[in-house]
């Protein structure tokens, strides 16, 4: 049955770790996997600003085999000047499989249920599925496992990165902490369905208000930006609310002597993040970034090995 990845539990914990077998292999192996070979093209869609996610995808499905088909999401006004189904429908006559970034998950549901094709969600204003692909694929490089260990993620837990943390970080077994105040908090629809995986897992998902009570003894520590794309309106009021959840140097050393800082990027040095802990010795931020690529061909690769 063709599958696609629109949020992070769309992955059994199973599946999650074939993908993450397969990154770590194509990673070793930067063109062992062909899956592309034509070359045939995937549609990758920008409605937000973009750097990783657009040169990962393009250099990742080059190195499938395949072509990048950059579709200017402006351009193509997808729900305003067409529908998102005539534009599926459309894509899926073109492309092998589609990247969307866009606002609400809701719109990259309706374009899997047209398109005919694979559809890859490249972040929403809920989920960033590929982002913790490449997470997980550098927690498991540092740690050797995900299973067990325990992440702390400060700041807007309500933000994707908070609930795709909750979602994949549950189903990979981690023990995910969301240091959050009041009205930065996740949906409890995601905290619970967070909890019910890491039932199976061995993880565990909780809100937990007080950073310090958050970081301490973490294996890993993970913020992300107080102004994510689309909440530009609100900045003056985020960073006045969220101040309290920097992740300064004091911060980060009640965490575990071998933690590590994690962040998506773009980061703002000074506030979600010092710069003393962004560019210090265990921050594997540029990890992340690169491994975007590995974890994102390993989806697509295990995508067009399903349909
Ligand atoms: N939460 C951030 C992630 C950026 C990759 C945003 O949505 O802007």
């Amino acid at each position: 049955m063709m599958r696609h990845l629109l949020r992070d539990d769309d992955l059994t914990p199973q599946e999650q770790a074939e993908v993450l077998d397969l990154a770590a292999a194509v990673k070793a192996a930067p063109f062992s996997l062909r899956p592309l070979e034509g070359p045939q093209s995937v549609a990758m869609i920008f409605d937000k600003p973009t750097l990783r996610t657009q040169t990962s995808f393009a250099a990742g499905i080059a190195e499938l085999g395949g072509h990048a088909m950059l579709v200017d999401g402006t351009l193509a006004g997808i729900g305003l000047r067409e529908s998102i189904e005539d534009v599926a429908r459309v894509l899926g006559g073109q492309a092998r499989q589609v990247v969307w970034r866009t606002a609400g998950q809701e719109r990259i549901e309706v374009m899997a249920e047209y398109a005919g094709v694979p559809v890859i969600n490249a972040l929403t204003d809920e989920f960033h599925p590929c982002q913790l692909l490449a997470d997980l694929l550098t927690v498991r490089e540092r740690f050797g496992r995900t299973a067990g260990l325990t992440a702390a993620f400060l700041g807007d837990g309500a933000c994707n990165m908070g609930n795709s943390w909750l979602l994949a970080g549950a189903t990979a077994g981690v023990h995910v902490r969301i240091s959050s105040p009041d009205g930065y908090q996740p949906e409890q629809q995601y905290v619970d369905r967070a909890a019910d995986i890491a039932a199976s897992t061995g993880g565990s998902a909780r809100v937990v208000v007080d950073p310090r009570e958050a970081v301490a003894g973490a294996d890993i520590v993970i913020t992300d930006t107080w102004v994510s794309m689309g909440k530009e309106a609100e900045a003056a009021g985020r960073l006045a609310d969220l101040a309290r959840y920097s992740l300064t140097e004091g911060l980060f050393a009640l965490a575990s002597p071998d933690a590590i800082a994690m962040h998506c990027l773009p980061a703002y040095r000074g506030k979600e993040i010092a710069a003393a802990v962004l560019d210090g010795p265990r921050s594997v931020i540029w990890d992340e970034a690169e491994n975007r690529r590995h974890a994102q061909k390993a989806v697509m690769a295990w995508l067009e090995a399903r349909r």
